[in-house]
C-alpha cells in the first residue's frame, strides 16, 4: 500500500517547480510559435538563391534577382524585381508559400508589411491566393517611390481554407521595383505585434509553467562563435534585425522572435523568465573556446541583456524597451551562464574562467540577479544555481526518480533544465507513453525533493512535422494544425496538481516499479497524490490516509494510460492517449485500483 503521512510537514513546493523550455529547434520559431507566414521574408536566408520565393507572370513579362546595392535597416540585400511590360489586366510578382504551407482562413484579417522602393512612382498589390490563384484577399501599396518605406495593410481573406496558399505581391506596370521584408501575420496570441501563433501559444500557457527558459540550448552557442544566439540582433522593428544561420540546427532563423517576444510572452503567461546567454562555447567545441581575454564584450553583451530587460527607461538599453512597447521592467532575476558546458571539451574552460568572469561582473552590477551555471564540480566561484539535463532510457529515467534524495540540503539547488524519456526503443526516441511514464517517474522525484530542485523544464517543446531534428518533443505542428504527445499531458496533469507542501509518503515493501509523491495545498486543503504504474498490469493500492483528521469522501481523478505503451497521439489520430477525468470514493483508508501503464493523479479534499 501507500502511506501518506499528513502529521509531518514536508519541505515547501518551489514555484518554479513546472517549468518549460523553448529552443529554436525543429522550426519551433519561424514556421512555428513565432506567427509569421511568410519564410525567407528579408531575403537574407541566402545570398545567391531565394528561398521561399517563386515568380508569377501573368500576361506580363520580368526577372527577379538579388540586389546587394540596395537594401533597408540591417538587411545585406533586397529582391529586385524588374518588370519589363505589363499588358492590360496582367501583372508581374512574386510568390511565397510560407513554411510548408501557408494557412489562410476565410474572414480572417491578415496584416501585412511590405518595404518597397521603385524608380517610378508606383502601385504594388499584395494578394493572398490558393495555389489555383484564386484570389482570397487584396490589398494596395500606393506611393512607393525612389526611398524606401515601410507599408502595412491589412487584407481580410473572403474566402480561404487549407495551407496550398500563396501570398503574392505584384506590379501592375512596367519598371524596377525593389523588395524587403514582405511579411503577413494572422492574427496572434493577446493581439501582440509581432506575436506569437495561437494555438501553439495557448498550448504552452495550458501548462501554467512556473519558469520559462529560452532561447536554448544549443541554439545559443551553435557551431562556431559567428553564428552564437546575439540578442542585440533580435531587437527593434524587424527591418533592423538581420537574422542568422542557425548552424546548431540547420536552418535560417529571422530573429523575429527576439529577446523582447521571449520576455513579453514569459510575462503573458506568467512564467519566470529564464534567459540563457551565449558563454564562449560552441558545438565545434575545442577548436575554438573564446580565451578569457575574449569575453569582455560577451559580458557586456549579458550585462545589457539585464538592462534591456530591466533597466529604467533612460537607459540606453531600457529605453529600446520601452520604445518597443513595455516601459515596464520585465523583472528578469535568472540569467543561465551557457549551455551544457561539461560538453565539447568546455568544461576545463567554464570552470576555469568562462563562467567566473560572467559571475564576478553580473553579481557586481546586478548583486540580486541569480545565476544558473551548467557545470556541477571544480568550480571557482559558487552559482545560485546548478542545471542538470537527463535524456535517458524510460528505465533509466525511473531509476533517476531518486536521484535527489540523497542529495545534500544545503548545496546549491538544482535546476533540471532539460529531460526526456527516450521512451521507443532507440533510436526510435518519438514521444509515446512509456516515455511520458519514464518522465512522471522521474519527476516524482522532483516534487519529492523540491526543497532541493528549484525548478526544472521539459524539452524541447515543439515539433515541426516537416523539419524535425530531435525528439522526443512535446506539441507536434504542421502549418494546418497542432496536436500534442502523451508527455505533454504528463506536465500539464503534474503542473495543474501540486500542492504548496510535499507530504511525506511512502509504498510497504511489496510495491514494485511503482512511483509516487504526494502535496498539500494547505490552502485550500487540497491533498494530491501522484502514482505512476510503470507494470503492465494493473496495481491496487491500499492508501493509508489515517493521519488525516478528516477526508471528504469525494475524490477526482486524472488517468493517463493504455494497454499499449508505445501508443502516442499522430496527425490523424491526434487524441488516441489523452488523460480521463473521474471520481472516487475516498476515506481514511481506501484501495485504489491503478491501471497497466498509467499515470494516475488523485486528489482529495483532507483537514
Ligand atoms: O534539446 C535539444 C538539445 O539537447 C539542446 O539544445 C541541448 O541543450 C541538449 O543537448
Amino acid at each position: 500500500g501507500l502511506n501518506i503521512d499528513l502529521s509531518r510537514p514536508g519541505p515547501a513546493i518551489s514555484r518554479h517547480l513546472w517549468g518549460q523550455f523553448f529552443e529554436d529547434i525543429n522550426q519551433a520559431a519561424d514556421g512555428g510559435l513565432y506567427a509569421e507566414l511568410v519564410k525567407n521574408r528579408a531575403f537574407n536566408e541566402n545570398s545567391t538563391s531565394i528561398p521561399g520565393w517563386s515568380t508569377l507572370a501573368q500576361n506580363a513579362t520580368g526577372s527577379v534577382s538579388l540586389d546587394a546595392t540596395q537594401h533597408a535597416g540591417a538587411m545585406a540585400r533586397s529582391l529586385r524585381m524588374d518588370v519589363s511590360n505589363v499588358n492590360a489586366g496582367g501583372s508581374f510578382g512574386v510568390v511565397n508559400g510560407g513554411y510548408f504551407g501557408l494557412k489562410v482562413v476565410n474572414g480572417t484579417t491578415y496584416t501585412a508589411t511590405v518595404w518597397a522602393k521603385s524608380t517610378t512612382n508606383s502601385t504594388l498589390e499584395v494578394r493572398l491566393e490558393d495555389s489555383s490563384g484564386t484570389v482570397l484577399g487584396r490589398g494596395t501599396v500606393n506611393g512607393v517611390n525612389g526611398t524606401w518605406q515601410k507599408f502595412t495593410l491589412p487584407i481580410t481573406a473572403s474566402s480561404g481554407s487549407g495551407t496550398g496558399n500563396r501570398v503574392v505581391v505584384a506590379a501592375q506596370s512596367a519598371g524596377t521595383v525593389w523588395l524587403q521584408m514582405v511579411s503577413l501575420f494572422p492574427p496572434t496570441y493577446k493581439g501582440r505585434p509581432n506575436g506569437l501563433r495561437t494555438d501553439l501559444a495557448e498550448k504552452v500557457a495550458a501548462l501554467k509553467p512556473g519558469l520559462f527558459r529560452f532561447p536554448g540550448g544549443n541554439f545559443i552557442e551553435a557551431a562556431n562563435r559567428a553564428t552564437h544566439w546575439d540578442w542585440k540582433k533580435t531587437v527593434g522593428d524587424n527591418i533592423d534585425r538581420p537574422g542568422h544561420f542557425n548552424s546548431a540546427w540547420g536552418y535560417f532563423s529571422s530573429d523575429g522572435l527576439g529577446i523582447y517576444e521571449y520576455l513579453q510572452y514569459a510575462e503573458d503567461i506568467g512564467a519566470e523568465p529564464v534567459l540563457g546567454i551565449y558563454a564562449g562555447l560552441h558545438l565545434d567545441g575545442g577548436n575554438d573556446i573564446l580565451t578569457e581575454s575574449e569575453l569582455a564584450p560577451y559580458v557586456q553583451d549579458a550585462l545589457d541583456a539585464l538592462e534591456y530587460a530591466n533597466g529604467p527607461t533612460t537607459s540606453v538599453w531600457g529605453a529600446k524597451r520601452a520604445a518597443a512597447g513595455h516601459p515596464a521592467p520585465f523583472n528578469l532575476k535568472y540569467l543561465e551562464i551557457g549551455n551544457e558546458d561539461w560538453l565539447n571539451n568546455g568544461a576545463s574552460s567554464y570552470v576555469q574562467y568562462r563562467y567566473r568572469v560572467f559571475h564576478d561582473a553580473i553579481k557586481a552590477r546586478y548583486p540580486n540577479v541569480k545565476l544558473i551555471a551548467t557545470v556541477r564540480d571544480s568550480m571557482n566561484r559558487t552559482p545560485d544555481i546548478i542545471d542538470d539535463h537527463y535524456y535517458l532510457p524510460t528505465q533509466t529515467m525511473l531509476d533517476f526518480s531518486h536521484n535527489y534524495d540523497n542529495y545534500p540540503r544545503t548545496n546549491t539547488k538544482i535546476f533540471v533544465g532539460e529531460y526526456a524519456s527516450l521512451g521507443g526503443t532507440e533510436p526510435n526516441r518519438s514521444a509515446s507513453l512509456a516515455g511520458a511514464i519514464g518522465e512522471a517517474g522521474f519527476m516524482t522525484g522532483l516534487e519529492r525533493n523540491s526543497d532541493v530542485v528549484w525548478g526544472s523544464a521539459y524539452a524541447p517543446l515543439f515539433q515541426h512535422l516537416n523539419n524535425t531534428q530531435w525528439e522526443p518533443d512535446m506539441i507536434q505542428f504542421n502549418a494546418e494544425t497542432s496536436y500534442v504527445s502523451p508527455n505533454y499531458y504528463v506536465q500539464q496533469m503534474f503542473s495543474s496538481n501540486t500542492g504548496t507542501e510535499v507530504v511525506p509518503a511512502s509504498f510497504t515493501s511489496d510495491v514494485q516499479n511503482v512511483f509516487q509523491s504526494s502535496s498539500l495545498n494547505r490552502q485550500t486543503g487540497k491533498l494530491f497524490v501522484k502514482v505512476v504504474n510503470n507494470n503492465t498490469v494493473s496495481k491496487t493500492l491500499t492508501l493509508d490516509l489515517s493521519s488525516a483528521a478528516a477526508v471528504q469522501a469525494s475524490g477526482s481523478s486524472i488517468v493517463l494510460s493504455s494497454t499499449n505503451r508505445a501508443a502516442t497521439n499522430t496527425l490523424s489520430q491526434p487524441n488516441a492517449i489523452a488523460p480521463i477525468a473521474g471520481s472516487f470514493t475516498a476515506s481514511k483508508t481506501f484501495n485504489y485500483t491503478f491501471p497497466a501503464n498509467s499515470v494516475t493523479v488523485l486528489t482529495m479534499n483532507v483537514t
